[in-house]
């Protein structure tokens, strides 16, 4: 069978880490994706970087919509980022009938309802597992490894450039200025390190995963939202002295009245498994009443961690797609149980 043709946009520090570990690793992905996945055509703004990138026999334009207008392209890659562009190419892609994977956790969180029906109407995958804890595979472990669990809450660190800035200061002292350049040098930081440093990416992150805890809508627009910017050395320091560390953690529980979802930073006994999650690591505890707590730890960002979790997608999609369309598991777009507006 010839291999499934992808379509890549924006090919910065993800996409080229997807890029060389689909080459690296074809042979393996191969078996285990039953069929062989090509990136046949890249598209980015700069085309000279991405030609780069992947040298001759891989079509690259300037305009994404070449990539989604080519019927030989069954599934897009999306890692342009954010919601104005990014949004208008994944819809549009959706239109066309190709399968979506994308990283674009802030996209999803503000406009995955709308995104999820559009695919599930279309009949095409939205697969999302880099959009939340870059290469954990915690989407998965949610919505598969621990379907049988009524799940009660999810506590993590889940943005990499944050927990990477306060490790920093309290280890070597350094200021937060000058961690953070240090952070967007190693391609941890979004494009703008804002979203970061407020907790909006952690929000985004925490909606997402309560979406598919709790089957209820993405309501980022309902979260807490505290970033770390408030934070001084002396407060890391007090806290030291205390007995805690200081993490930026995303939780959504259950409540009496609905769902908790919030960002914020936090004192955790230092003697805790996450209190000691240092540099841009991410981990998420889950609790589920039959498995009891669960921990997932892993790189959270950076080129190749988030491509690992990008190619398990383009794996998923490419296995269904080839599959019988009549014995297809279900969706892989998460589908909100109750389309309430739950008290969060
Ligand atoms: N800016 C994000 C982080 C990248 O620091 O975790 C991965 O989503």
């Amino acid at each position: 069978m010839k291999p499934i043709q992808v379509g890549l946009l924006g090919i910065g520090t993800v996409g080229s880490g997807t890029f060389n570990v689909l080459q690296r690793n074809q042979e393996e992905i191969r078996r285990r994706a039953g069929r062989g996945i090509q990136i046949t055509m890249v598209a980015d703004l700069d085309v000279a970087r991405a030609r780069a990138v992947v040298g001759e026999g891989v079509t690259v334009v300037g305009d994404a919509r070449e990539v989604i207008a080519n019927p030989d392209i069954d599934i897009v890659i999306e890692l342009i980022g954010g919601y104005g562009i990014a949004k208008a190419l994944v819809m549009e892609a959706i239109s066309a009938g190709k399968h979506v994977v994308t990283a674009n956790k802030a996209l999803l969180a503000v406009h995955g309802t709308e995104i999820f029906a559009a695919a599930s109407a279309r009949g095409v995958i939205v697969a999302f597992e880099a959009a939340v804890a870059g290469g954990i595979p915690i989407i998965k472990a949610l919505r598969e490894g621990l379907s049988a669990n009524h799940i009660e809450w999810i506590a993590g660190i889940i943005n990499g450039t944050t927990n990477f800035i306060l490790s920093e200061m309290r280890d070597k002292g350094l200021d937060f200025e000058v961690v953070l350049k240090e952070a967007q040098r190693l391609g941890y930081a979004e494009a703008d390190p804002t979203f970061d440093i407020e907790g909006v990416d952690a929000a985004h992150k925490a909606t997402i995963m309560s979406a598919i805890a709790f089957g209820i809508p993405v309501q980022f627009h309902k979260a807490y939202v505290e970033g770390i910017t408030r934070l001084s050395a002396t407060d890391i320091r007090y806290a030291e002295q205390l007995g805690y560390r200081i993490k930026l953690l995303g939780i959504t529980k259950r409540a009496p009245r609905g769902i908790e979802l919030r960002v914020h930073p936090s004192l955790v006994p230092a003697k805790r498994l996450l209190a000691n999650v240092e540099g841009a690591m991410n981990a998420v505890v889950v609790h589920g009443d039959a498995v009891g707590t669960t921990l997932y730890y892993g790189k959270g960002a950076g080129s190749e961690p988030t491509a690992s979790a990008v190619i398990a997608d383009l794996v998923d999609v490419t296995r269904l797609h080839t599959a019988d369309p009549h014995h297809r598991v279900p969706h892989l777009a998460f589908q909100p149980d109750a389309l309430s507006d739950l008290p969060v």
